[in-house]
């Protein structure tokens, strides 16, 4: 194997970008496919507690640490009435879910996920029905959750056993609104009309909501930004993020290419923030929104989405292999990159559909993205550091000569504790790292945990669930200021530090 010449990574405490949002570290759950049933709840199985839920979902999950969880949509919003799902399980109505041609039972709805939330020990991320739902439909759910009881639909929340109120604070106008699939898709400047309002009556229920407006749902849209724009003009004063979705994939088989995907989602992600600075400067405002990145993943290998109109279909079932865990890598690299434009993001989604854990009626496997995503968590906190990196490159057939190294840093003044997170893109060479700190050093690093392998389709499968693992190696000494390493071709290397 051959060695590339040396990669830096200049790091100073003092060169910071802003604080990471640990709401950076969210999942989605959506009533699609076999992710709340089968997956999150499954009171038939062995496997579940006294709720209903997976306890060794709940397990897996864990380790994630989720921050906030994103419910119930997604597609399935925009056709979804929350009455349908509380209540005397017995009286729930079945539905046609239209959003993915599948049987809705109604068995698990807001009291449920509030359960499953309080198990993760998360917070909820509630979106409201923008498709078919009434601006009203949208504030009642505010007073079922939040308000103390006294008043109707208080009344009706503890009459269904949970007499404290959830106190939700971050919430959904919609999903993907712009998007011609979308039921009761609307044009920017109604849908923002209609979430103006439906936000006013929200925080009139309730004044600490924090309320989050459907940017583009992807920048491929032919509305892309100019939907941000207007939906951002008319409630701006009313909303605290705006958020956008993005799926990526690997659709040539070009893995030089995918791995380089951060330059699509950077220009994503620079443009709305820029979207959102020019529209703070136009309306001369003092209030700020931030991005929330409440949809991404890897997603194209598995595109079955219709459920024949039954319960819990098994759809959009990714596998996700070693070159989808490096592209997961280098998005949580790109979150600290962007640590002050983007305070929320939500992996789609957590279990089963598109998910880092795939469940059967035995157990679960956990998916090589799995391992990345549990790694920002566990070590991304504090300030994002704006290292500089210096790096050889190597070509690429759709974006020219990029990178070979793929960086962000970490450090928590609180803790002393820093961490550095480096993607190795190449597929054949090793890439000799020195990490130089310009402010004081660390005295030590604490550990080295690493993700690599020789084959970008290896995943892991319930057949052989062990793959992709992070192995835990040495860790070099740092000595006059500076650490180094050899980072393995197709790699994703965190290395803590502390003092
Ligand atoms: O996460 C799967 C689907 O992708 C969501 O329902 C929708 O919002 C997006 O298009």
């Amino acid at each position: 194997m051959t060695t590339l010449p040396l990669a830096r990574v200049y790091l100073d405490a003092n060169r910071t970008i802003s604080e990471i949002s640990p709401l950076l570290f969210g999942g989605f759950a959506e009533h699609m496919g076999r992710c709340i049933y089968q997956g999150i709840y499954d009171p038939a199985s062995p496997l579940a507690d006294e709720k209903g839920l997976r306890r060794d979902v709940i397990a897996a999950l864990k380790e994630l640490n989720f921050r906030i969880i994103r419910y119930p949509g997604g597609n399935f919003l925009s056709g979804y009435h929350w009455l349908d799902g509380v209540g005397p399980k017995d009286k729930r109505p079945r539905r046609r879910e239209l959003a993915w041609q599948s049987i809705e039972t109604n068995q698990f709805g807001v009291n449920e996920f509030m359960e499953f939330c309080r198990a993760l020990g998360t917070r909820p991320l509630l979106g409201t029905n923008f498709g078919t739902g009434s601006i009203e439909e949208s504030a009642s759910l505010v007073e079922y959750c939040n308000a103390a009881p006294g008043s109707a639909y208080a009344d009706l929340r503890a009459a269904h056993g949970y007499p404290e109120p959830h106190g939700v604070q971050y919430w959904c106008l919609g999903n993907e609104m712009d998007g011609p699939w979308q039921i009761g898709h609307l044009e920017a400047e109604a849908y923002a009309l209609k979430a103006r309002e439906a936000a006013k009556m929200m925080k009139w229920h309730d004044s600490s909501l924090k309320l989050s407006l459907c940017g583009s749902s992807g920048f491929g849209m032919p509305t892309f930004p100019e939907w941000d724009r207007t939906a951002l003009e008319i409630c701006w004063e009313q909303t605290d993020y705006l958020s956008l979705h993005t799926y990526v994939g690997n659709r040539e088989n070009d893995t030089a290419s995918y791995l380089a995907v951060p330059f699509d989602l950077e220009y994503q992600v620079d443009t709305l923030e820029a979207t959102l600075r020019y529209v703070k400067a136009k309306l001369r405002s003092k209030h700020d929104v931030f991005l929330s990145w409440d949809e991404w993943n890897v997603w194209y290998k598995a595109q079955n989405m219709q459920g024949g109109w039954t319960e819990a279909p098994h759809l959009i079932e990714e596998v996700y292999n070693l070159e989808d865990a490096l592209v997961v890598a280098q998005w949580m690299n790109l979150f600290l990159r962007r640590a002050q434009a983007l305070k929320m993001a939500c992996l789609a989604q957590i279990v089963n559909v598109i998910a880092p854990i795939l469940t059967d009626a035995n157990g679960l496997v956990k998916q090589t993205i799995f391992y990345p995503f549990r790694l920002f968590s566990q070590y991304a906190k504090g300030l994002a550091l704006d290292a500089l990196v210096q790096t050889p490159r190597y070509a690429t057939a759709k974006y020219g000569d990029a990178p070979v190294l793929d960086a962000s840093a970490s450090w928590d003044a609180a803790s002393d504790e820093g961490a550095v997170f480096l993607v190795n893109r190449s597929q054949s060479e090793s890439l000799p790292v020195e990490l130089i700190w310009q402010s004081q050093a660390p005295q030590r690093i604490s550990g080295v945990y690493q993700i690599a392998g020789d084959d970008p389709k290896a995943a892991n499968t319930f057949a052989s669930p062990n793959t992709i693992l992070p192995a835990s190696l040495a860790a070099p000494e740092i000595k006059d200021q500076r650490a180094a390493l050899l980072l393995p071709p197709l790699s994703f290397t965190v290395i803590t530090t502390n003092s």
